[in-house]
């Protein structure tokens, strides 16, 4: 069995005081769920804020990138091991905006997953199509180039602790959601991927979220299909009432 998960990507949004409201309005709402792994991804500068509310609750922490170095003269950057000092169990890898607007390569991606794995942090792996990509009928192509070059030289064993996530850079707050049966198609894909290039134990185990613009309204349909464990959720995330329905909804 799979435990679902459901991932809140607060991306550049919320300072430590909306934050604040954000998590306390959210462990209220959620009380004692506990049907699935609920995971907030908050910005770097509000990290340890959140983490300090959630400690000894259900809801876990993430962070929406990290360096692939320990330390060092790296301006700007942030540590894994920094992540982990502030709570971070989970951290978002690759995410569609951190492609296009920052460069990110498959190759940087890898080099993210080891580090991240390193030092004990489960990745969420982010892969995805562009419409251009879908309507030229070239999605699966895309997605395989990510996983390969995401995944060069993992093995097995890491997999065990590697989530991934599949985002179309279409639906990604654009308010258009993949059909369900689209989303599984693709994660059906993915699932078949693994079994070829790691074994059918690593596809069996492995969580599969979608994303792109999950609301309570949809989550269901999509959590029916077999293949998809969960969400990775942006806009709705920013408000407990949408994120929580979310997490309930997803696993009713
Ligand atoms: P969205 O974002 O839910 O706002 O579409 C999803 C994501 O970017 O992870």
């Amino acid at each position: 069995m799979r435990t679902p998960i459901i991932a809140g990507n607060w991306k550049m949004y919320k300072t430590m005081g909306e934050a604040t409201a954000l998590v306390n309005a959210m462990k209220k709402e959620l009380g004692s769920f506990d049907k699935a792994e609920v995971v907030v991804c908050p910005s770097f500068a509000a990290l340890n804020t959140v983490y300090l509310l959630i400690e000894n609750s259900m809801i876990k922490l993430g962070a929406q990138n990290l360096f692939w170095e320990k330390e060092g003269a790296f301006t700007g950057e942030t540590s894994p091991l920094m992540l982990k000092d502030c709570g971070c169990e989970y951290v978002i890898i690759g995410h569609s905006e951190r492609r296009q607007y920052f460069h990110e390569t498959d190759e940087s991606v890898n080099k993210k997953i080891k580090m991240a794995l390193d030092v004990g942090l489960i990745p969420i792996v982010c892969v995805g199509e562009t419409l251009a990509e879908r309507e030229a009928s070239k999605t699966k192509g895309v997605i395989e180039k990510q996983l390969k070059g995401g995944f060069n030289d993992i093995t097995k064993e890491d997999m065990a602790n590697i989530v991934i996530a599949y985002e179309p850079i279409w639906a990604i707050g654009t308010g258009k959601t993949a059909s369900a049966a689209q989303a599984q198609e693709v994660h059906k894909f993915i699932r078949e991927w693994l079994t070829n290039n790691f074994s059918s134990d690593v596809s069996d185990s492995t969580r599969i979220l979608y994303g792109g613009s999950v609301k309570p309204e949809n989550i269901k349909e999509l959590m029916h299909e077999p293949d998809i464990d969960g969400g990775l959720i942006g806009g709705a995330s920013l408000k407990a009432e949408s994120f929580v329905a979310i997490a309930k909804n997803a696993v009713a």
